[in-house]
């Protein structure tokens, strides 16, 4: 077990001295500045392609911001089935983790919300469709048929990527639309609770587990990984077909392979590379087992 000092009580203490309501942070005269980029570039990554004008590379990063808050609104719900599930089986035991964990699926059910109103404003304002990954249930069902630890790891790794992105990359970066930001802000002041419960029920969901079973959870975590992977390249061809439309350009069949190769790895890192990188991830795996550890690090810089 590791030294980390969370405990259910103190991360529902801190859940309730967050509190912000959807219609307070977006809507009316809280829109989004279209003339900003709303990703920063180390996950837009679109400087990269030398091939477009300044102009292509904005509308590119908007399509990216879009696809980025709808696909956390998709991991979300099969989050919030999870962790209710998992309050569910501890009804009659203590109340702190009882209460912390629906806390956590009373947020991420807002987040949802959330998600879905900005992709409404975002097409609104933005005025060309673009598709996103899906339907939310199809890829919860295919998360949740695998085994509780390797999901319970999966959501560790989204957890801890949000914590990542928000304070390594958004918080300092003045180039982007405040609106947007704001969004991100506010999701990245609930979502640092969520990361320590879900340390703590990735501990619980191990303890007395064989290496055995935890090597078996880890796999599974790789499993769903690439079952996002798939994901991702399915988004990448939609952002192309945005691209296009959005700019009434069609790029030539050598720009479309270097632009599904650049913003592949895009995706693999701001989704996979910095979760499974991240020390608190690698932290946890190795209190299960050294060797879990290894594994991930053994694989991780395909998504960096
Ligand atoms: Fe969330
Ligand atoms: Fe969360």
């Amino acid at each position: 077990m590791m030294n980390h000092g969370y405990t259910y009580q103190s991360a529902l203490a801190s859940a309730e001295t967050v509190r912000w309501r959807i219609e307070d942070i977006i809507g009316g005269e809280k829109g989004l500045d279209f003339s900003k980029p709303f990703m920063p570039e180390s996950f837009a990554r679109v400087q990269e392609l030398a091939f477009l004008n300044d102009e292509e590379k904005l509308l590119l990063n908007q399509i990216r911001g879009n696809a980025y808050l709808c696909i956390f609104g998709l991991v979300e719900e099969f989050i919030l089935p999870f962790v209710i599930d998992h309050a569910r089986q501890q009804v009659h035991g203590d109340d702190y983790p009882m209460r912390a964990f629906l806390q956590f699926a009373g947020e991420e059910a807002k987040h949802i919300q959330l998600f879905k109103r900005f992709q409404r404003e975002f097409e609104e304002g933005f005025g060309t469709h673009c598709p996103v990954i899906g339907p939310a249930q199809a890829i919860a069902d295919a998360i949740l048929a695998h085994d509780p630890l390797g999901i319970a790891l999966t959501t560790l790794h989204i957890e801890w990527m949000v914590q990542r992105h928000y304070v390594d990359s958004i918080k300092d970066d003045q180039e982007l639309d405040p609106q947007f930001k704001s969004l991100l802000r506010h999701h990245w002041m609930e979502e640092v609770q969520h990361a320590k419960l879900d340390t703590l029920m990735v501990e619980s969901l191990a303890a007395g587990q064989s290496e055995e079973e935890i090597m078996k959870g880890v796999e599974e975590y790789i499993a769903i990984g690439g079952f996002i992977d798939g994901g991702l390249k399915q988004q990448v061809e939609f952002d192309l077909d945005s691209f296009e439309r959005a700019t009434a350009r069609l790029l030539t069949d050598e720009e479309k392979e270097e632009f599904r190769r650049l913003q592949l790895q895009a995706n693999r890192w701001t989704y996979l590379g910095t979760g499974m990188t991240h020390e608190k991830v690698l932290a946890t795996l190795e209190s299960l087992t050294p060797k879990a550890r290894q594994r991930i690090e053994s694989i991780s810089s395909a998504f960096c």
